[in-house]
């Protein structure tokens, strides 16, 4: 089953209104593969959503990178799944490495939010990923196969999921997984579904790839059979995100 190509830029906690319009200029301006080759979604701050989502063009979407676990309420400082949908925000990043190491977001944790936001009808970016340490101690695959259990215990139905592999030793670092490193866990992930999804699971749901991902070594990821695109944190801050985007043809 084709999958298609999936970039996400994660703007992360950067931008000023100027320095955001000047992106959204950027990608306007591009010329890049057709929507029916490349799905394109950047995730920008709560408090510039409504103004990317107005000014970005539309081929392209935007996500939030967090949302709560479960409907809005008394939960200061916190954003439901239901304002999101409320403003025609499509997509939300949950679990990134940052917000499970510095917030101490639980595998468990970040399933639950999983399951709430796809409840809501949100699409969802889900983010797994092992530490140097996990890496070194030759953990990878049982840190990364517990995430992912934790989101497929609450989880039915994925067509609305995008899983993220991001080596937390890769992100931010300009360490970048060897094209070699990220096909081995993308395959080995995509078996682990075939064994405990499913299948049809398997082959349909899209596995990107995130970590010190730029213009000078997307092509070479993006031709791994496995690597179904990327999560790119600072490059897409520049204007290599094109790049990046055209590293889906
Ligand atoms: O969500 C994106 C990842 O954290 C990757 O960030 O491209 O700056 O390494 P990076």
């Amino acid at each position: 089953m084709a999958r298609k190509f999936f970039v996400g830029g994660n703007w992360k906690c950067s931008g000023t209104t100027e320095e955001v319009k000047k992106i959204v200029t950027t990608l306007n301006e591009a010329e890049v593969p057709s929507h029916d080759v490349v799905e394109v979604v950047v995730s920008p701050p709560f408090v510039f959503l409504t103004l990317v989502k107005s000014l970005l063009r539309s081929d392209f979407h935007v996500a939030a990178q967090n949302c709560w676990v479960r409907k809005g309420g008394a939960f200061t400082g916190e954003v439901s799944a239901e304002m999101l949908v409320n403003l025609g925000i499509p997509w939300v990043i949950i679990g990134h490495s940052e917000r499970r190491a510095l917030l101490n977001e639980s595998n468990e944790f970040v399933g639950d939010k999983v399951a709430y936001a796809l409840s809501q009808c949100l699409k969802v970016i889900a983010c797994i990923g092992e530490t140097l340490e996990q890496r070194e101690s030759g953990s990878t695959m049982a840190v990364v196969a517990a995430q992912t259990k934790a989101i497929a215990d609450k989880v039915t139905n994925w067509d609305n999921v995008v899983l993220a592999y991001e080596p937390v030793w890769a992100i931010g670092t300009g360490k970048v997984a060897t094209p070699a490193q990220a096909q081995e866990v993308h395959c080995e992930l995509r078996k682990w579904l075939n064994q405990n999804v499913g299948a049809d699971i398997a082959a349909s749901v899209r596995i990107i790839y995130g970590g010190s991902v730029n213009g000078a070594n997307c092509k070479e990821l993006a031709g791994q059979p496995d690597v179904d695109g990327f999560l790119v944190g600072g490059a897409s801050l520049k204007p290599e995100f094109v790049d990046i985007i055209k590293s889906a043809t």
